[in-house]
């Protein structure tokens, strides 16, 4: 069991941001990836609809043997992350905003919060922000259109630097110090986004907390993979394979599936 693979799945290419973190941490563990990205962005759609993708990923994923499920997709752990630890066995691991360290750092007592809209208006989101920035201003903005650029593979266009500039610009009215990103897309902005604020803003994402807790649960579980030769990363997509091959930056086999 413990040599099954680790399952992650997201939107589409931005959860390959955590895949990054795991593999990292964790380099014997085998993985699969499942990119959504037929149905991206889920940010703009309704808690039901999110949650019936999830619960779709997640049969996938366990069809496939997977040990443990790593939902790298903000928008979907917090609306669907409950009902799926309800429903099903397997270890489930999640990513929020990361709020908590944000709030807690800040000296200018102001925080951006950069998120899919499905995200910003989750219960989740809310509770978590009453519960650690209840005396902070905390400047919430959608990221409308940027899954869809960063799909595309338009990371470094005019495009997007148009509307990060837009999205950009009240956070820095208010005098942010920190800048969440909370959507597992939004890492791959930041070169673009250190060009477009200035130097002591700190960027931060919850990238790394969710490897460490991927470790923890395995551990924990007695999951961790025992055997290092021959690891294994399988990556799946019902979108572009050419657009999660680029954005990978290695050489990986990239499968599209009809799913
Ligand atoms: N990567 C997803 C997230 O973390 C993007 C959501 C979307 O598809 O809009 O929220």
């Amino acid at each position: 069991m413990s040599a099954n693979p680790i399952g992650i799945f997201d939107s589409g290419i931005g959860g390959t941001s955590i895949w990054k973190e795991i593999k990292l941490l964790l380099p014997n563990e085998n993985t699969l990836y499942l990119a959504d990205s037929a149905n991206a962005p889920y940010g703009l759609k309704g808690k039901e609809i999110i949650t019936n993708l999830s619960i779709k990923n997640t049969e996938y994923l366990l069809q496939k043997d997977c040990k443990l499920i790593v939902v790298a997709c903000n928008t979907a752990t917090t609306n669907a992350i409950k009902l799926l630890r309800e429903k099903y066995q397997v270890p489930f691991i999640g990513i929020e905003p990361a709020i908590k360290p944000a709030a807690l750092n800040s000296k200018s007592k102001a925080i951006g919060v950069l998120a899919t809209k499905g995200t910003l208006t989750s219960e989740l989101f809310y509770t978590t922000t009453s519960l650690y920035a209840s005396g902070l201003k905390v400047v919430e903005q959608i990221g409308e259109g940027l899954v869809e650029l960063i799909e595309m593979g338009k990371i470094d266009s005019q495009e997007m630097t148009s509307l990060l500039k837009s999205y950009l610009k009240p956070m820095l009215d208010a005098n942010i110090d920190y800048l969440v990103l909370g959507c597992t897309h939004y890492p791959y902005l930041i070169p673009l986004l250190k060009e477009l604020i200035p130097n002591h803003i700190k960027i931060i994402d919850s990238g790394e907390a969710v490897a460490r807790q991927t470790k923890a649960v395995l551990e924990k579980h007695d999951l961790l993979n025992s055997q290092t030769i021959n690891t294994e990363n399988q990556f799946f997509t019902n979108g572009n394979p050419e657009i999660l091959k680029t954005i990978l930056g290695s050489p990986y086999h990239v499968t599209y599936l009809d799913f």
